[in-house]
C-alpha cells in the first residue's frame, strides 16, 4: 500500500493549503515590520498606505473585534501589539492588497514611531536579568541531596543546545472566506484545525459554530503548525472580515523564518552522584529553556525536558528544576520532539562525561543505569511498563558489531594523527501520549454511501507522516474492503469537532481507534443484514476482500450496504476514542503521563579531521520498536527522516542572531539544514520484532513513530565526542550544540591543550 499522496508529492500534484482553488477576488496579506526587539510603539500612522492603489487594508489592533490574542495557553500573545513590540521582525500591521507585492511595497508606507527599550536576547540575559515566564517547575524523587553528598564520584558540568527552525517545504499559509450567512471558513496549514478555530472565533469575538476550519494536507508541520498556523489563519480571517473579500497568506521563506518560533535552546547544569561502577546515585539538573517572548507551548515543552532527561536510565533520586528564559525573540514551539531531544541531549551528557571521568567505556556505563524491566520507576513515578530496552540494546549491539568496531576504530586511531573517528550507542525511550490529559482523545465520522464507497473523516491532520494512509488501512482492514472504497476526507472541524492537535506521535493510536470504533459500529449494523439475506447469525458474519460472509456463502459488500439502505439502517457512524489508565499532575509533577514508551537504539560511527572539523558520518544502525507496524513502509520513512532531521539539529543546523535580535541565518543559503549528502553513507534500518505490548490495547498493536527516532541522533553526537576524544587524553570533553565544522574543531583544540 503506498502513502495515499505519494503519485502527488512526486509529480507534483498535491494540492497544498495555497494551491487550492480559490475564489476570483482573492487578496493577500503583508506584515509591517519590527526593527526593534524591544520598543513602545508611539503612533502607527497608515493613512499613506491606504491612499495607495490596490491598498483594501491596514490591520492595526483596534480593528479586531473579539479578543487581540493568540495565546494557546496563556493569553500573552497579541495578534497585533498595541503598546510595545517584542521581537525583531514581529508584524505590527498587516497590509491587505491585491497582491502580494502591492502589499508588500504599501508597507513601506505605514509610519511606526518607536521608544527602543533595553532587550534581552539569550538566555544568559534573561538569567541575569531574572526574566522568566510563569513560576520554575519541579520534578523530584528520592533524597537528593543526601545521596549527592554520600556518592564516592561528583561531577558538575553545563551543556547547552541550540534551537532548531522546522523547515517545512510549505511555509505557513492560510486564507478565509465568509459566506452569505458569515460563516467564516478558514483553510490553514494547520496541525491543530480545532484550536485554530477557536483561536479565530477569539479574534472575531463570534461563537465558534460560526466558524470552520479545515486542512487538507500540510508540506510539513513538525511542530511548527501546532500553535503557530493560529496566528496566520486569524490575521487572514479578519482581513476577510474587515474587506469583505477571500484573504490569503502564504508566507516568504524568510518571512517565515524570522515570525515562527523554533525548537527551544536550552541551558542545562547538572550535579551528578556514581558509583566506581559509573552507576547514578543522584542527580541534580537545572534547566533553562529560551521560550522567546512569549509562553506558547513552553511549559509543556519544559515539562517534556524534564521527564525525558533520564532517558532510559533510573536514578532513583532525582532533581530537576525548569525555568522558561523570557527573551525578545520569537516564540518558540514546538519541535519534533517536544523538548524530550533537550532533556536526553542533557541525560546523555552525564552519562558520557560519568564514562570518560572513571575511564569506563559509555556504552557499558550506559547500559549498567539502564532501568531494569519489571520493576523499576521513573523520577516522576510511573513505573517504565512493558521495557524490553535492554534486549533491543543487546541485539543491535549485535548486529551492529559494535565489539568488532570498536577495536578496529581504536587500532585507525592509534595510526591516524589527522583524521580520528569515533563511534558511539545510545537508547531511546520516549513516553507516547500528550502530558495534557485532555488531549488524549480523538473523534472520527465513517459515511458509506449506496454504492458501498465509503468518505472517512477523522481529527487528524496530514502533514507527510503518512497518518492519512494509515488510517485508511485502519478502515480497510475494520470493514474487509479494498482501499480503493475508501475517500479520505479533508479534516474539517464541522465534520470532527473538538479534536487534539496531531502531535506527540499519537495520531494514529488516537484516530486509528476513534476510526476503529465508528467501523465497528458499521460492521455491527451491517452484520444482521447479511445474515438474515444469507441464513446464519449475524455474529458469523466476517468482512473481507470487499465480501460479506456467513458460513459458506457470500455478498459483495456494496450489495450489503444497499441492502441495509432499503431496510431503513443508517449508514454513518461517529467513532471516539480516549486513552485509559493515564493522569498527570503538572504542579507536583508527577503521575502516569504516557500510556507506553517507544524505545531504540542505535549505533553511530563518525570520522572527524583535524584540521577542519568537517565530519563524515560512516555507518548508522538503527533498531526501533513500532510494535506491530500498520505500515511498514512509512514507519521506516519516519524513522529515517527523524533520524536525518535530528541529525541536523545536532550538527549543522545553527541559527544566529545580530547583536540587536535579528535573525541572520533566515534562508537556506546560511542556515544549513542536512541534504541527501549528509544522510550516512552506510544506512541499516530495522524494526524490532516483537508481539503488541501486554496490557495495552493500542491500535493494531502498533506504536507511535513520529517523533522517537530523531533522539537517535544522540549517537552522532556521542560519536563525534568519541572522535574528538582521541584527538588526547582528556577526561572531559566538551562539545557544543550543534556540532558544526567550527565546534568540533573548538573541542578538538581543547582536547589538544
Ligand atoms: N513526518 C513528516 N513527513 N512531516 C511532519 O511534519 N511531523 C512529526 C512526525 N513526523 C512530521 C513527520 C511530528 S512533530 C509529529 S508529533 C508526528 O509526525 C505527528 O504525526 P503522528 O502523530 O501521526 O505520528
Ligand atoms: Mo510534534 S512536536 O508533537 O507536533
Amino acid at each position: 500500500m503506498t502513502h495515499e499522496s505519494a503519485r502527488g508529492h512526486v509529480t507534483g500534484s498535491a494540492v497544498f493549503t495555497d494551491e487550492q482553488a480559490m475564489p476570483a477576488r482573492f487578496l493577500r496579506l503583508y506584515p509591517v515590520q519590527s526593527p526593534h526587539a524591544h520598543a513602545r510603539i508611539l503612533a502607527i500612522d497608515r493613512r499613506a498606505a491606504l491612499a495607495s492603489p490596490g491598498v483594501h487594508a491596514v490591520l492595526l489592533a483596534d480593528d479586531i473585534p473579539g479578543e487581540n490574542n493568540t495565546g494557546p495557553i496563556v493569553h500573552d500573545e497579541p495578534l497585533l501589539p498595541s503598546d510595545v513590540v517584542s521581537h525583531v521582525g514581529q508584524a505590527v500591521a498587516w497590509v491587505v492588497a491585491d497582491n502580494h507585492v502591492i502589499a508588500q511595497s504599501a508597507t513601506r508606507l505605514v509610519h511606526v514611531a518607536y521608544e527602543p527599550l533595553p532587550a534581552c536576547l539569550s538566555i544568559d540575559d534573561a538569567l541575569t536579568q531574572e526574566s522568566f515566564h510563569l513560576r520554575p517547575a519541579r520534578v523530584e524523587s528520592g533524597e537528593v541531596d543526601a545521596a549527592l553528598a554520600r556518592a564516592p564520584h561528583r561531577l558538575r558540568g553545563e551543556v547547552r543546545c541550540g534551537g532548531q527552525d522546522h523547515f517545512y517545504l510549505e511555509t505557513q499559509a492560510s486564507w478565509a472566506t465568509i459566506d452569505g450567512e458569515g460563516i467564516v471558513e478558514v483553510t490553514s496549514s494547520t496541525q491543530h484545525p480545532s484550536e485554530t478555530q477557536a483561536i479565530v472565533a477569539h479574534v472575531l469575538g463570534i461563537p465558534s459554530h460560526r466558524v470552520v476550519c479545515r486542512c487538507l494536507r500540510m508540506g510539513g508541520g513538525f511542530g511548527g503548525k501546532e500553535t503557530q498556523a493560529n496566528a496566520f489563519a486569524a490575521i487572514a480571517a479578519l482581513a476577510a472580515k474587515v474587506t469583505g473579500y477571500a484573504v490569503g497568506i502564504q508566507l516568504p521563506r524568510s518571512l517565515d523564518m524570522q515570525l515562527t518560533g523554533k525548537r527551544h535552546p536550552f541551558l542545562g547544569r547538572f550535579e551528578v552522584g556514581c558509583d566506581a561502577d559509573g552507576k547514578l546515585l543522584a542527580l541534580d539538573v537545572d534547566m533553562v529553556a529560551d521560550g522567546g517572548w512569549s509562553c506558547d507551548l513552553s511549559p509543556p515543552v519544559l515539562m517534556r525536558a524534564m521527564v525525558h532527561v533520564d532517558n532510559a536510565y533510573v536514578c532513583a533520586n532525582t532533581r530537576v528544576v525548569g525555568r522558561i528564559a523570557r527573551t525578545h525573540l520569537p516564540s518558540n514551539t514546538a519541535f519534533r520532539g517536544f523538548g524530550g531531544p533537550q532533556g536526553m541531549l542533557i541525560g546523555e551528557e552525564i552519562l558520557d562525561r560519568i564514562a570518560r571521568h572513571l575511564r569506563l567505556p559509555p556504552d557499558v556505563v550506559r547500559e549498567r543505569n539502564f532501568y531494569r524491566p519489571g520493576f523499576e520507576t521513573t523520577h516522576y513515578g510511573q513505573p517504565v511498563v512493558d521495557n524490553h530496552l535492554p534486549e533491543l540494546w543487546a541485539q543491535l549491539k549485535h548486529s551492529s558489531a559494535y565489539a568488532q568496531r570498536r577495536t578496529e576504530i581504536d587500532a585507525f586511531n592509534a595510526n591516524s594523527q589527522t583524521r580520528k573517528r569515533g563511534l558511539a550507542m545510545t537508547p531511546v525511550k520516549f513516553g507516547i501520549s500528550f502530558n495534557k490529559t485532555e488531549y488524549n482523545q480523538a473523534g472520527a465520522l465513517v459515511l458509506i454511501y449506496q454504492d458501498g464507497s465509503i468518505q472517512l473523516n477523522h481529527g487528524g491532520t496530514e502533514m507527510g507522516q503518512g497518518l492519512h494512509t494509515k488510517m485508511i488501512a485502519v478502515a480497510a482492514r475494520v470493514l474487509g474492503v479494498n482501499r480503493r472504497h475508501i475517500q479520505i476526507m479533508t479534516t474539517r472541524t464541522d465534520k470532527v469537532p473538538n479534536t487534539s492537535a496531531t502531535a506527540a506521535s499519537s495520531g494514529a493510536d488516537l484516530n486509528g481507534q476513534a476510526i476503529k470504533a465508528a467501523c465497528e459500529t458499521l460492521r455491527q449494523r451491517l452484520a444482521p443484514v447479511a445474515a438474515a439475506m444469507l441464513g446464519g447469525a449475524a455474529d458469523e458474519a466476517r468482512f473481507e476482500d470487499d465480501r460479506v460472509t456467513v458460513r459458506d456463502t457470500s455478498l459483495s459488500f456494496a450489495e450489503v450496504v444497499q441492502a441495509a439502505y432499503r431496510s431503513r439502517i443508517s449508514l454513518a457512524a461517529t467513532g471516539y476514542y480516549r486513552t485509559p489508565v493515564i493522569h498527570w499532575d503538572a504542579v507536583a509533577g508527577r503521575g502516569h503521563p504516557f500510556y507506553y514508551f517507544a524505545f531504540g537504539a542505535a549505533v553511530s560511527e563518525v570520522e572527524i579531521c583535524g584540521y577542519t572539523g568537517v565530519h563524515q558520518l560512516r555507518r548508522v544502525d538503527i533498531l526501533h520498536d513500532v510494535g506491530t507496524s500498520i505500515h511498514e513502509g512509512i514507519d521506516r520513512g519516519q524513522i529515517e527522516g527523524g533520524f536525518v532531521q535530528g541529525l541536523g539539529w545536532l550538527t549543522c543546523e545553527e541559527l544566529r542572531f545580530a547583536a540587536n535580535g535579528r535573525l541572520l541565518t533566515d534562508a537556506p543559503s546560511t542556515y544549513k539544514i542536512p541534504t541527501t549528502s549528509d544522510v550516512p553513507i552506510d544506512f541499516r534500518v530495522d524494526l524490532y520484532e516483537r508481539s503488541a505490548p501486554p496490557g495495552t490495547d493500542v491500535i493494531f498493536g502498533s506504536k507511535g513513530v513520529g517523533e522517537p527516532p530523531l533522539m537517535l541522533a544522540l549517537s552522532v553526537r556521542e560519536a563525534l565526542r568519541d572522535a574528538v576524544a582521541a584527538f588526547g587524553t582528556a577526561r572531559e570533553i566538551a562539545l557544543d550544540s550543534p556540532a558544526t565544522p567550527e565546534a568540533i574543531l573548538r573541542a578538538i583544540e581543547r582536547v589538544r591543550e
